[in-house]
């Protein structure tokens, strides 16, 4: 592995560079990176515990201390800047077995979603997955709410769970709130929430051929035009196709 930047101890860090502690070793690092992006101008070829790079799919987990702060912090390392004096590691991911269940064959129900993930009443409401989680989605609100039965409210508080796993890896009740959340938005989406009857228009024309004369027409058109009618539909005006069709 090439190490660019390792240092052998620690030294005052030259003006826009940070020395960080990474797997134990000190790097320095310019300071405006990434902690994703300082493990890789260090050396590190990432090969898994990184995905989107975006803050999306929660792939890239990361444990830390800062310098001279007893707390251990939890956030993702392609969102959050490196410090002088981090100690930092990459949790490849949060190992949990999930479940199988047969979303045809349950209830949207507290019950059924505790049949399935028992530990969730042994949630203490100690609020460490509130802190850890850096979606700033709350965790514990939404498995209380699951466990009085308010599945709306639980599939709302969690919605933007990336299933980074840091709650998890604070959870004394050890729960894995990620699989918890994908369940319980499965069991909303199916048995609560309103159809959209918009949709089901759509499709019924869809599959009863009402598009298929524009698509072909569509698909004949050079891939210049694509691009123009692209911009006019990008900017809300209706598509109209070059021989007068209009969908
Ligand atoms: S709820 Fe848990 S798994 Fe989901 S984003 Fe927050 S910390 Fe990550
Ligand atoms: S960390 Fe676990 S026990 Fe604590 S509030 Fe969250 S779910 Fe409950
Ligand atoms: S790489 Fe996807 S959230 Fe960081």
């Amino acid at each position: 592995m090439h190490e660019k930047g390792e240092v052998k101890e620690k030294e005052e860090p030259k003006p826009d560079m940070a020395t960080v502690y990474i797997m134990g070793k000190a790097y320095e690092v310019p300071s405006e990176l990434t902690i994703m992006q300082a493990q890789e101008y260090a050396g590190y070829r990432l090969m898994r515990g990184v995905g989107c790079r975006g803050g999306f799919c929660g792939a890239c987990t990361t444990i830390y201390r800062k310098k001279g702060d007893y707390n251990l912090y939890i956030d993702l390392a392609c969102q959050t800047k490196v410090e002088d004096g981090m100690y930092l590691v990459q949790i490849p991911f949060v190992p949990a077995e999930k479940p199988k269940w047969d979303l045809d064959a349950l209830e949207a129900s507290a019950e059924e979603v505790i049949s399935i993930f028992p530990e969730i009443t042994r949630c203490v409401s100690c609020n460490s997955c509130t802190e850890a989680c850096p979606q700033n989605i709350e965790p514990m609100r939404a498995i209380q709410a699951i466990r009085r039965g308010d599945l709306k409210k639980a599939t709302e508080l969690s919605f933007d769970c990336i299933s980074c796993g840091a709650c998890t890896v604070r959870c004394p009740a050890e729960i894995t709130h990620y699989h918890v959340f994908q369940l319980i938005r499965r069991l909303y989406g199916k048995y609560i929430q309103p159809r959209a009857e918009h949709t089901a228009k759509r499709v019924k024309e869809i599959e009863e051929g009402k598009y298929d004369g524009p698509m072909e027409q569509l698909l004949s058109l050079p891939e210049d035009t694509w691009k123009e009618l692209f911009i006019e539909v990008r900017d809300g005006n209706p598509l109209e196709l070059p021989e007068g069709g209009e969908t």
